[in-house]
């Protein structure tokens, strides 16, 4: 048995919803592109979910459903008035707050495929209220409770501040949200599967997603990326800052990815969307660093920015505090975590692969007197 590092290049299952075949990604065979273009992030999860874009009605009851399952048990809300540390990362609250959300479901251990499904509807929906009532709390806000005729992109946005969204803002979001709500089988889509085929609950599939998704090699890159953007401060220092950083063999957050040679498909359309961004809002500075530092990394080391690169400075833009990026990137990926559970549930075999042994071998035990 030999070992690959990091399951590169391993097919571990099969799976209907999303596929990346040389750089494109699609999910359930539209192209992301065409999906980023036209579809809004309802149509999206109803896709991912169904296997097919929803009919207008379906769609209509979808967000309804979705409209209807916001609100958050209080108890669950107040937890977050109670934490031992005073900064506690939202991820960390949101991994805590879909695991205690599992406790005010009494269906969380029922695994009838309908009240799955429920499940699913109850996650998306609950998922930007937690995040966004988090938000407030921690800054001594009242939670805002959400507009049934909002669509789900507008009600997080107005969750998240009081104040009825721009269209431009709503657009944006809802676009961000369909382009991270998928991805094959990414490392917290993976662990989610591993999670479920042990026949456990779906919230619990869900609470190791997040875990998985908040590490900054995966989702939590982009809360990084405005970090780093933040302490470059400026244009000027761009080349220098970006240069030392190769030249000591770090990482750039936002470059890079274990699937893509050529390029992220994902990028490409938040480039476009920080562009407009930033300057709507009169700082270009940040999408010219952005632009400059692209330009040095894909030129000194050929690796291309991922999902992650522009989609910070695009939530900068919309005023979103940096540590929420990744909760975000998980409010839209909830969508795609759930589909893959009830796929891994419909025709499940509990996933246990080996592992190659490196330890020493022929060892005889020694009574501790004598070690
Ligand atoms: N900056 C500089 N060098 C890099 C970067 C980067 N961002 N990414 C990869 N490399 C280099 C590595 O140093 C390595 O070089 P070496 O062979 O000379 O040592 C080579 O490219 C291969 O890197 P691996 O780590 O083996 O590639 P892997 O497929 O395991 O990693 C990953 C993929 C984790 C995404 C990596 O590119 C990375 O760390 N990127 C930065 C973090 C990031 O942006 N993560 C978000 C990914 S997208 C998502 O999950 C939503």
């Amino acid at each position: 048995m030999t070992a690959t590092k990091g399951l590169e290049g391993i097919v571990a299952t099969q799976s209907a919803i999303s596929s990346i075949i040389d750089d494109t990604l699609t999910y359930v065979g539209y192209d992301i592109d065409d999906l980023a273009d036209n579809a809004s992030f309802e149509e999206v999860v109803y896709l991912l979910w169904h296997q097919r874009l929803p009919k207008a009605d379906e769609l209509a009851e979808l967000k309804q459903q979705l409209a209807d399952n916001m609100s958050v048990p209080q108890p669950v809300l107040d937890h977050f008035k109670n934490y031992p540390i005073s900064e506690v990362h939202p991820m960390a609250a949101l991994r805590t707050a879909i695991s205690l959300l599992g406790l005010y479901d009494e269906n969380a251990e029922d695994m009838s495929d309908e009240a799955n499904y429920e499940k699913a509807i109850k996650l998306q929906a609950k998922v930007a209220t937690i995040v966004t009532a988090f938000s407030r709390i921690r800054k001594g806000l009242e939670p805002v409770a959400p507009k049934k005729e909002f669509g789900y992109a507008a009600n997080f946005l107005y969750m998240l501040t009081g104040e009825v969204p721009e269209e431009v803002a709503i657009e944006a979001f809802d676009k961000a949200l369909v382009l991270h709500a998928d991805h094959e089988l990414n490392a917290s889509t993976f662990t989610a599967r591993v999670c479920v085929a042990t026949l456990s609950d779906m919230y619990s599939g869900i609470t190791a997603a997040i875990g998985a998704l908040k590490g900054p090699l995966h989702g939590g890159a982009n809360e990084q990326v405005m970090k780093m953007l933040m302490e470059i401060g400026d244009e000027e220092n761009v080349e220098s800052y970006i240069k030392e950083k190769l030249a000591n063999r770090e990482r750039i957050m936002g470059f890079g990815h274990r699937v893509y040679r050529k390029g992220d498909p994902r990028a490409k359309h938040l480039r476009k969307m920080s562009k407009k961004l930033t300057a709507l809002r009169g700082e270009e500075k940040w999408y010219n660093m952005s632009e400059k530092i692209e330009a040095i990394v894909t030129g000194e080391k050929n690796i291309p920015p991922n999902v992650d690169f522009y989609s910070a400075s695009v939530y900068h833009s919309l005023d979103i505090d940096h540590d929420l990026f990744t909760p975000i990137f998980a409010v839209s990926r909830i969508s795609g975590w759930a589909a893959h559970i009830l796929e891994q549930y419909a025709n499940n075999r509990l996933i246990r692969p080996r592992a190659e042994y490196t330890g020493p071998n022929m060892q005889k035990y020694v009574p501790i007197n004598e070690r």
